[in-house]
């Protein structure tokens, strides 16, 4: 383990840049006496426009980094990364890996609503990988899937309440909405970040699936016995691949706090 990480083995999470956050709060709040580990990959940002072999190069980078630095648990806090590279990342990593999909998947069909639609990056609706698990674990829910690139922007810039925020939304949304849907899946962990705005657009009869609260209720579940969900004495350490001004302000609204360990490092040539 690299020095200045905790003392107890921290738990890994990384998506591209600050959608992950909501994984991180959401998965700290359970667990307050864990450490974690957060790598944004902000010199790649955003992943969701890239090739599959791309994403995949980026994610095994981002495991092997956070792997090398000790973790006990790997958190893939991104549903691109998840999509494209879940399985190998798996088949690579000596600690047990969670991804974003398959807990999202679960919370909408626990709804119990017979069509769902999901929103995504283009990676992660081009994968199909929703598409698939809903099939898998459902065949009979109906599915309408649609990508929405702008989204990850918006919230980058933290426009997550916003009047252009409302109007991309209806542009992307209002599609499925028509056709329908019920609940409506977040595909992409920088969207809960848009929800002033997304809850504006859907109404109060659609159902907004949250993949950062389904992901922390599955680590929990799955791993909770090993983890420490009491004291309250866990640490944040956050690096990320690009100073990014931006990054900090976000995360100081999403956390609630500035992160007080924060570096700068360089994946690029790592692998699990
Ligand atoms: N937050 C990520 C996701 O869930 C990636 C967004 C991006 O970098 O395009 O897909």
């Amino acid at each position: 383990m690299k020095d200045g990480i905790a003392a107890h083995r921290p738990i890994g999470i990384f998506d591209s840049g600050v959608g992950g956050l909501t994984v991180l709060r959401a998965l700290h709040r359970r667990m307050p006496g864990e450490s974690f580990l957060y790598l944004g990959d902000t010199a790649r940002l955003p992943y969701g426009t890239k090739s599959a072999a791309t994403v995949r190069h980026y994610a095994l980078n981002a495991a092997g980094y956070l792997v090398e630095h000790g973790v006990k648990l790997l958190v893939i806090a991104c549903n691109t990364a998840t999509s494209y590279a879940l399985d190998d990342v798996i088949s690579s990593s000596p600690v047990p890996v969670v991804g974003v999909v398959e807990p999202g998947v679960r919370a909408a069909l626990g709804i119990g609503a017979p069509r769902l639609a999901v929103v995504g990056t283009e990676g992660t609706i081009r994968s199909g990988s929703y598409q698939r698990a809903l099939t898998r674990l459902d065949g009979s829910v109906e599915i309408r899937a649609a990508a929405c690139p702008l989204f990850v922007p918006l919230a980058e810039e933290g426009w997550g309440d916003h009047p252009v925020t409302d109007q991309v939304a209806r542009h992307y949304l209002g599609p499925l909405l028509e056709w329908g849907a019920e609940a409506l899946i977040l595909g992409c962990t920088h969207y809960p970040l848009l929800r002033p705005s997304l809850e504006r657009v859907v109404g109060p009869r659609v159902r907004l699936i949250d993949s950062a609260t389904s992901v922390a209720d599955a680590v929990v579940a799955d791993h909770g016995g090993r983890l420490d969900t009491t004291a309250a004495t866990g640490e944040v350490f956050v690096h990320l691949t690009d100073a990014s001004e931006n990054f900090l302000r976000v995360a100081r609204a999403i956390l609630g706090y500035s992160p007080e360990h924060l570096e700068l490092v360089d994946v690029r040539d790592t692998r699990p």
